[in-house]
């Protein structure tokens, strides 16, 4: 990483100028996508299916994808690091998965009874993760919303923790203390519980208590003063490595020391894996970081493209859910079409070959990106784990959300958005996220990342 005093000074103007320029590029390459705009916010509100999908000043209408590309309406063809906000590590229209489905549809796609597919893959799970026991849910929000429950079942308490500036899913438990403004965070032993948006009852976010990241001391003395005022946690849910900030790895030793302090205290311990499962190993990172929670939540990659979610836990913490204590339910859970979908992904193409094909591709485009960055003296940093990676704008390395508000230049991250989309780069939109590469990413597909962040990192040090 570049030190603070050999980065070069961004001049401001010119990163509003040349956001200009690429907004007017983009908007100019986009017509289809605009006119569609028009017709969608008729009825489908905002135009979009869900908020995140929302773009000033029209969202990017899709028509297809096929491997590590996909189309926009108006036939631009895009390499895709994007991948359905992580999901589509398998690459699209994979043909292992598209055989799977066609020979699932015959049979039926849907019943509510359990079929041998869901089996299958639980048990590949199990194998994988180290976790005996799994349940399904249909996204990484029922996922975690269900393991907080058994959670809570399991211990009979009601107070949750969570990594302040983490996201786990859009139900009330955890939509806490997420993407608020520097000054709103708080003192770092006592940060808020704030709602994140309207609609979220004050009383239930009190019930979660945001602690820092990487920062196991700050969480022991939380979780002591809980106890101590009778509100002993009933679980800690986190991500191994945080994929909502960009990415930020745990320090050495921190996913030990909080694995020591939860089991201590008799504290339930969920790694939230709804982005790292699957995407940075083959167990996850559980497997990539070595330290084992009592209960898993994956979503995201394990359908292979169709909806789905699940839960892994242990022997003791299923008990409550085997003896009925606690309603884990969905119609749809295990669906069988999306159960034949994991099961080829998991067992046919998230092979072994293909994670060391991952780390081959994020070694390349971390390294690219990294050599731009100090040759340029940009402030900032490329940093990755299997196949998830990004390049943080901050001339100081982030460890938490409190670093994070502090120092992410988010005007750069937007502009590098709109260089990748008018280059051919379908990229994740927002600030805190990161790119996911797919099995079918090539190296040369590498490179032509790297090249667009080059040509950025030109135009703005010219
Ligand atoms: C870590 C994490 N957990 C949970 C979720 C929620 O998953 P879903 O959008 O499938 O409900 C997300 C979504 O991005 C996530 O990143």
């Amino acid at each position: 990483m570049a030190t603070e005093a050999t980065v070069v000074e961004i001049d401001r103007e010119r990163i509003r100028e040349l956001t200009e320029r690429e907004e007017a590029r983009l908007d100019e390459r986009t017509s289809a996508s605009r006119a569609m705009y028009e017709r969608a916010r008729k009825t489908l509100s905002g135009g979009v299916a869900s908020s995140y999908q929302v773009r000033d000043p029209w969202p990017i209408y899709l028509d297809g994808g096929a491997g590590a590309k996909v189309w926009d309406v108006d036939g631009n063809e895009l390499l895709d690091f994007h991948n359905g906000f992580g999901s589509m590590v398998q690459g699209h229209a994979n043909p292992a998965i598209g055989k799977a489905i066609a020979e699932r549809y015959p049979l039926g796609t849907h019943f509510a009874a359990p079929t041998e597919d869901g089996v299958v893959v639980a048990e590949e799970l199990a194998r994988r993760w180290g976790l005996p026991k799994w349940r399904y849910t249909n996204s990484g929000s029922e996922a975690t919303m269900d393991a907080i429950r058994i959670a809570r079942a399991a211990t009979g308490r009601e107070t949750i923790v969570k990594i302040f500036g983490s996201y786990h899913g859009h139900h009330d438990y955890v939509m806490v203390s997420i993407g608020v403004p520097y000054d709103r965070i708080g003192l770092r032993d006592d940060l808020e519980s704030l709602p994140y948006g309207g609609g979220i009852p004050q009383v239930v976010a009190d019930l979660t208590i945001p602690v820092p990241f990487n920062d196991t001391p700050a969480m022991e003395r939380r979780i002591e003063r809980l106890i101590e005022e009778g509100r002993k946690p009933a679980c800690v849910i986190m991500e191994a490595a945080m994929m909502n900030l960009g990415v930020v790895l745990p320090e050495p030793g921190y996913l030990e020391a909080v694995r020591e302090l939860t089991r201590k205290h008799d504290i339930i311990l969920i790694f939230d894996e709804v982005k790292t499962g699957l995407c940075i190993a083959a167990g996850g990172a559980t497997e990539r970081f070595g330290v084992e929670p009592d209960m898993v939540t994956l979503a995201k990659t394990l359908g292979g493209g169709l909806p789905s979610g699940a839960i892994g836990g242990t022997e003791e913490v299923f008990d409550i859910v085997e003896k009925g204590g606690v309603y884990q339910v969905g119609t749809y859970n295990g669906n069988p079409l999306t159960m034949a979908a994991a099961r080829a992904s998991l067992l046919d193409v998230l092979t072994p070959e293909a994670y060391e094909h991952l780390d081959a591709l994020n070694e390349r485009i971390l390294a690219g990106c990294q050599k731009v960055i100090d040759d340029h003296r940009l402030p900032g940093y490329a940093v990755g784990v299997g196949a998830k990676g990004c390049v943080t704008f901050s001339p100081t390395k982030i460890v938490d959300y409190e670093t994070y508000k502090e120092n992410q230049d988010g005007e750069l991250a937007d502009l590098a958005w709109l260089y990748n989309m008018n280059r051919g780069v379908f990229m994740t939109p927002g600030r805190e996220e990161e790119w996911t590469l797919s099995v079918v990413h090539s190296l040369e597909d590498c490179d032509a990342f790297v090249a667009a962040f080059e040509e950025m990192a030109s135009d703005l040090t010219a």
